[in-house]
């Protein structure tokens, strides 16, 4: 007996899976290539735009240079009477983010005694544990208020001082508009050798 054909009916049910013909394979390949496209155009500029946030963090700190000559005081500022006078030190400060100009950054006692033609400059931070050096009632020397720390005016200690060096000198000079210079350093407290934080 003759095997009945399956009717149209039932081969296109509703729901029933159909076999992926050309039409869809393509219309799925299109649709694939369209998300890629865009996700790639929408990475570019993301991409485009952490780079140039996170770009300083790739430069190199800036090199450590010498210490530069910053002008602190005119020089009738300090008479050569002997007497210390304390001044603010000011300088331009870079980080990699940005430019921060005039930014005090310590201070200095400048002392200029007769005949001398430019002064002596201490830092005024101790040499013991870093507090700010002061100078005496008397004007006759220097005193650290944190742990008594005493100073003659060539910055030496007194025996007593738990200091473990003199005052940190620094060099001066004038320059040709009259201004007093001081090459500017810091250095590490609490220890015997005036080594700078550079
Ligand atoms: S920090 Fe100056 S005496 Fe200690």
């Amino acid at each position: 007996m003759a095997e009945k054909p399956s009717s149209p009916a039932k081969r296109d049910a509703p729901g029933a899976p159909r076999p992926p013909d050309g039409s869809q394979r393509r219309d799925f390949l299109t649709r694939l290539g369209a998300i890629v496209v865009g996700a790639v155009a929408g990475l570019v500029p993301l991409g485009a735009a952490a780079f140039t946030f996170f770009d300083p963090l790739r430069k190199k700190p800036p090199e450590k240079l010498p210490p530069e000559w910053i002008a602190v005081a005119a020089a009738n500022q300090v008479p050569d009477d002997g007497f210390p006078r304390r001044f603010e030190v000011v300088a331009d400060l870079w980080d990699q983010w940005t430019f921060i100009p005039q930014q005090p950054i310590g201070a200095v006692f400048l002392i200029r005694n007769k005949g001398e033609s430019k002064p002596t400059a201490f830092n005024v931070t101790c040499p013991h544990l870093g507090c700010a050096v002061v100078l005496a009632p008397d004007q006759r020397s220097f005193k650290c208020p944190c742990h008594n720390s005493a100073f003659d005016l060539q910055g030496v200690t007194t025996p007593d001082s738990p200091s473990p060096r003199a005052m940190d000198e620094l060099e001066t000079r004038i320059s040709q508009n009259g201004q007093i210079e001081v090459k500017y350093e810091n250095y590490y407290a609490g220890i015997k050798d005036k080594l700078a934080k550079r």
